[in-house]
């Protein structure tokens, strides 16, 4: 039985890839601090609590279960925080990755999965964006993710060590069975937003700008189902397993939705109606990122089911009123 090392394991996407490596039958261990994280969204393979700073604790985990691969999730996220506290995100995303790949090098694992992000692009002035295309981040968050993303490009050559880098787009929605979602301690994304606003949690929902140069004046996203992303990453790790070359792989549908789109579509899944407020632009927002997938379908064969944004929608709007944790 393969094994895989899933740091970060215990958040959205970390559980959602779990629960799709279960159906593969890997042998799954998590490494968590559980900050943001939820112990009841492991559903398969086994948990250790610890931090990617606690270097000798990460090096015994790792001697002692051997990997074949690591997926690497642990990271923040958040786009106005890392404004706001780019130490923070420098220190979480950049350095205790320098502790993972260090560690890994020391104990001889040599394949990893990493979890980039669209926000390296910054705001790429053609869409969709592809691969090649110059990194440019705009914000600390993409540029904690672009500094990993080049040392890895680096260590790849000096080492007998092989990555794939995903590039996540903006990723929705919750696991079709219900049994895991999104469980965050502060509501800011889009969807999640809407949502709360459709359950009458918050009283107005902000569009944050409508003075870009799109269609509707609002900014337009590419919205991943969150399996389906799951399933790019078991892609990825056969990819790698099968002896193949480091690479690097936009993840998103191809085609985009404005803020308004996307409001409108949570307003007719959900059949509530809310208070729309249009305010001024957020800080270090792109004004369109849509993923340009070739090359997942290609050399991956991911093979996307989800792609859909009422389905999207539905998923997370059925975690919201059934949430198991
Ligand atoms: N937005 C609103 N109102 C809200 C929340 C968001 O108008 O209440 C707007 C934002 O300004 C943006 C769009 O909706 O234009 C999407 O914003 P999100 O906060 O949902 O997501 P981001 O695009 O900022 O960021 C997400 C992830 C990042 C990732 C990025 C890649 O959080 O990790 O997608 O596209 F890098």
């Amino acid at each position: 039985m393969r094994k895989v090392l899933v740091v970060g394991g215990a958040g959205y996407i970390g559980s959602h890839t779990i629960k799709s490596l279960s159906k593969r039958s890997y042998d799954i261990l998590v490494y968590d601090n559980l900050s943001t994280g939820h112990r009841e969204a492991i559903l398969y393979g086994r948990l250790v609590e610890g931090d990617l700073s606690e270097r000798d604790k990460l090096k015994s985990v790792i001697e002692e279960f051997r990997p074949d691969a690591i997926i690497h999730f642990a990271g923040f996220i958040e786009v106005e925080e890392s404004i706001k506290k780019p130490l923070l995100y420098y220190s979480n995303n950049t350095v205790n990755t320098i502790n993972l790949i260090e560690v890994m090098l020391e104990c001889g694992i040599n394949k990893l999965i990493f979890s980039s992000t669209a926000a390296v692009y910054g705001n790429p002035e053609k869409t969709p964006v592809d691969e090649n295309y110059p990194l440019n981040p705009i914000n600390p968050y993409g540029q904690s993710k672009a500094f990993v993303e080049k040392m890895l490009q680096d260590i790849s050559r000096s080492y007998d060590f092989n990555y794939v880098s995903l590039r996540y787009f903006n990723v929705a929605g919750a696991d079709p069975d219900g049994e895991i979602g999104q469980k965050y301690r502060k509501a800011t994304h889009l969807i999640t937003r809407a949502l709360k606003a459709a359950k009458g949690e918050i009283e107005n929902l902000e569009i944050f700008g409508t003075d870009y140069n799109t269609p509707d004046g609002t900014c337009i996203r590419d919205y991943i189902h969150v399996s389906d992303l799951a399933e790019a990453h078991i892609d990825a790790l056969e990819y790698l397993l099968e002896g193949n070359d480091s690479d690097v792989f936009n993840c998103g549908y191809g085609h985009g939705y404005s803020v308004k789109e996307v409001i409108e579509t949570v307003k007719k899944v959900t059949g509530k109606d809310f208070k729309v407020v249009e305010t001024a632009r957020r800080a270090g927002d792109a004004p369109e990122l849509v993923a340009n997938n070739r090359h997942l379908l290609d050399t991956l064969k991911w093979k996307p089911c989800y792609d859909d944004l009422e389905f999207i929608i539905k998923t997370s709007w059925n975690w919201e009123l059934n949430p198991k944790f």
